[in-house]
């Protein structure tokens, strides 16, 4: 789904891969999560993300308009209709990416995904940057996949954001449970600020 709307929409453009940003996993949610980092050639084991913490690493393309996916899970184990997916892929320079419970969604109930009790967001401190926000709870199917082809089954054009233009070395975050405040960084040894994740 997301490489077909890079084919389509970014064929024709120029450019070159610079500096490579961040992929930042923020856990605000009261529980622990995995995540299974998935592309072409390569998957990690699942990574443990403890309840309030946050998990980074480097994008990456395993080949230009490649995607890659973040499977969320809310246990040790990645099971069939219970991940959320965060997705990216890097086509001739710039990001695209989306939310995608087209594993775990039954119809419009999400409740199976991974945070959408409690809200999901993928976004970056870089203001060109859209923002995929599916609101706690809702059935949001303009912000996240719920189904693989959303122009053919509902109507809806595919929930893909990006920042064109911008390049790669912008951080871009997914906050699981979004609605729960940003976690803490310290400074100084003292947990004081907001952090945006
Ligand atoms: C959504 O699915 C869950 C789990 O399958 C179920 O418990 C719940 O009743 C469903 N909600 C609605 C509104 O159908």
């Amino acid at each position: 789904m997301l490489s077909k709307f890079v084919l389509l929409t970014t064929a024709l453009q120029a450019g070159l891969a610079t500096a490579i940003g961040n992929a930042i996993v923020s856990n605000r949610c009261s529980y622990d999560i995995w995540l299974w980092s998935v592309d072409q050639g390569y998957s990690s084991g699942p990574i443990h993300i403890p309840a309030r913490t946050k998990y980074s690493e480097p994008f990456r393309s395993a080949c230009n308009g490649c995607g890659s996916s973040l499977k969320i899970s809310k246990t040790d184990q990645l099971v069939g209709g219970q991940h959320t997916q965060f997705e990216y892929s890097i086509a001739d320079g710039s990001i695209w990416y989306d939310i995608s419970f087209v594993d775990c969604a039954k119809g419009e109930n999400a409740s199976n995904c991974p945070g959408h009790d409690k809200g999901l967001v993928m976004d970056s401190p870089e203001q060109a940057c859209g923002k995929a926000n599916c609101a706690a709870g809702s059935y949001c199917p303009t912000q996240s996949y719920y189904v693989d082809f959303p122009q053919q089954k509902l109507g809806l054009d595919d929930p893909v954001f990006g920042c064109p233009g911008k390049g790669t070395s912008m951080d871009l975050y997914m906050k699981v449970c979004s609605d729960e405040g940003p976690l803490k960084r310290s400074i100084a040894g003292r947990m004081t600020l907001d952090d945006y994740a």
